[in-house]
């Protein structure tokens, strides 16, 4: 008896210590919470974990949702003190290293830190969640490929405005009313401008209860918001990507497509860009028509017109089948940025597969290639590259998406962006392909792209891509003009300029353009 209690006691004990143990030990799922300090909209980033602690040795791996899935190195857990990095390998670049660190409270969780290879440090909560909780969401298998029925839209390039370029996730209710204002006191909504679009971190936390999409504290009303913009004759876009997060971490569509769709209806939505990179780790990039396919289906099905903007960076081709899935618009290339060598870049250079000259035949009416939002107005560029930035976009038939503060433009900004005669280019019914004209004296660095616009004359830039001035001629019997009555307009300078009979030189500036109409036979 007294030996068989003696067992009981030493079992109690031993349950006991296993139990202390099982509470201390950090092994299992965990919830790095970072609130987005600097977007100020009450929502925080979520990083998952796995730890697995062996005495003071911490081991495990961060969990590919929204990121990639790596081991933990260097981890210890130390009298409450945890510390461990992340190692992410970069393609030609010193590899980046992110150190963890946190300290446990008394229950149980950790106040917690990233630091970055910059010594920022970005700061939360650590919280133990359930493996399903941390676990990327079960793959939804793609659906089987069909063509999507034109919805009818954005029969010349969609013209509006976007808040990423310049708002990036610090959007607000505020901020997109006061654009809309801006749209009619400037004149931009007059020069054909229309959408109003709001760019990601628009997003709530989490959905509620049923599944349904919510908005952050920055949009507290969006139907409201909609009814402000509508009210001004102008249309609210909206954006989201196909994966469980959107590429600033927000929620995603992933599994609520149909649902999400009838949301932005209901809310009186007028355009959606969807944008991949959330879904990079569900699929593959040769299931993303399938992907865009069911958002396509969504929108025509959720009973309002809704412009869909792909955008995926012009993975596999997507100017061969984004009109099949619905799309207006696509994505040709990576994101622009307010500089030069990105606007040479997209202009002029291959991104992926393709030159956006190449990829020109495949516009149409109803379905355009996007080199992406215009950077013009926000200060990185020069005046010239500005207006490059606007007459290229214009002889590519590409959308017109502003993406400064319209509130604050300054006299030229306005100019080049309510340029009237570049607009008129850009928003030609026929959608004719812009080409190259071989000339006399053209390069890599001046050349001569043409358009022709449906009244028959055509549409010339004299390009300089290079870093000094320089005269480019264009010759009439290149563009197949060959009579004597040909009159040029400048549709910068807005004036008919005298020509040689021949053809027409100008001097270009250095990254400018010249912008030509050429009528005549
Ligand atoms: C991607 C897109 C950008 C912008 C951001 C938002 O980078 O290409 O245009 O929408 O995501 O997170």
């Amino acid at each position: 008896m007294k030996r068989l209690s003696g067992l009981i006691v030493a079992g109690a004990l031993a349950g006991l210590v296993a139990l202390t143990w099982a509470q201390n030990s950090v092994s299992g799922y965990w919830d790095f919470h970072a609130p987005r300090v600097a977007n100020n909209d009450g929502t925080y980033r979520e990083t998952f974990f796995e730890l697995k602690q062996d005495g003071d040795k911490i081991t495990g791996r961060i969990e590919p949702g929204g990121s990639r899935e790596l081991p933990i190195v260097d981890g210890t857990l130390k009298n409450g003190a945890l510390h461990f990095a992340i190692v992410a390998p970069r393609a030609n670049a010193t590899p980046n290293r992110t150190v963890y660190e946190g300290t446990q409270t008394p229950d149980g969780r950790f106040t917690f830190a990233s630091i970055g290879m910059d010594g920022n440090a970005t700061r939360g909560e650590l919280v133990r969640v359930s493996q399903a909780a941390a676990l990327p969401p079960p793959r939804i298998p793609p659906p089987a490929l069909h063509d999507v029925p034109d919805n009818g839209l954005a029969r010349t390039p969609p013209m509006g405005w976007n808040s990423w370029n310049k708002f990036n996730a610090r959007i607000t209710d505020a901020d997109v009313r006061g654009i809309a204002d801006a749209m009619i006191s400037t004149g931009m909504a007059k020069a054909g401008y229309t959408y109003v679009n709001i760019d990601d971190a628009w997003e709530g936390q989490s959905r509620d209860a049923a599944g349904n999409i919510t908005t952050n504290r920055k949009f507290p009303d969006m139907k409201a918001l909609a009814d402000y913009v509508h009210s001004k004759g102008l249309k609210l876009g909206i954006y989201s990507s196909p994966g469980p997060f959107t590429c600033a971490g927000y929620e995603g569509s992933y599994g609520h497509e149909e649902q999400d769709a009838k949301q932005y209806a209901a809310w009186g939505i007028d355009y959606l860009k969807y944008d991949w990179c959330g879904a990079r780790n569900e699929y593959k990039e040769d299931e993303e028509q399938a992907i865009y396919q069911k958002m396509g289906d969504a929108l025509l099905e959720a009973g309002r017109p809704i412009v869909y903007s792909l955008c995926q960076y012009g993975h596999v081709n997507v100017w061969q089948w984004g009109g099949k899935v619905g799309g207006n618009l696509w994505r040709t290339t990576g994101d622009i940025n307010d500089r030069w060598a990105s606007l040479d870049l997209i202009g002029f250079g291959r991104q992926q597969t393709a030159t956006q000259l190449e990829l020109a035949p495949y516009a149409k009416p109803g379905h355009f290639n996007d080199p992406d939002m215009l950077e013009i107005g926000n200060g990185g560029m020069t005046d010239d590259e500005y207006r490059l930035h606007m007459s290229v976009w214009a002889l590519l038939s590409a959308p017109l998406v502003a993406g400064n503060d319209l509130r604050s433009m300054s006299e030229t900004t306005k100019s080049i962006l309510l340029n009237a005669e570049v607009i008129a280019v850009d928003q030609d019914k026929a959608v004719n392909p812009v080409t190259a004209i071989p000339q006399a004296g053209a390069s890599e660095t001046l050349l001569v792209w043409a358009k022709k616009l449906s009244d028959g004359s055509i549409a010339v830039g004299l390009i300089n891509r290079g870093e000094t001035p320089s005269p480019v001629s264009v010759n009439w019997k290149t563009l197949g003009l060959t009579g004597t009555k040909i009159q040029v307009r400048d549709l910068w300078a807005h004036k008919a300029v005298k020509t040689s009979g021949e053809g027409y030189t100008e001097t270009v500036p250095r990254h400018g353009i010249v912008m030509l109409k050429v009528s005549g036979k």
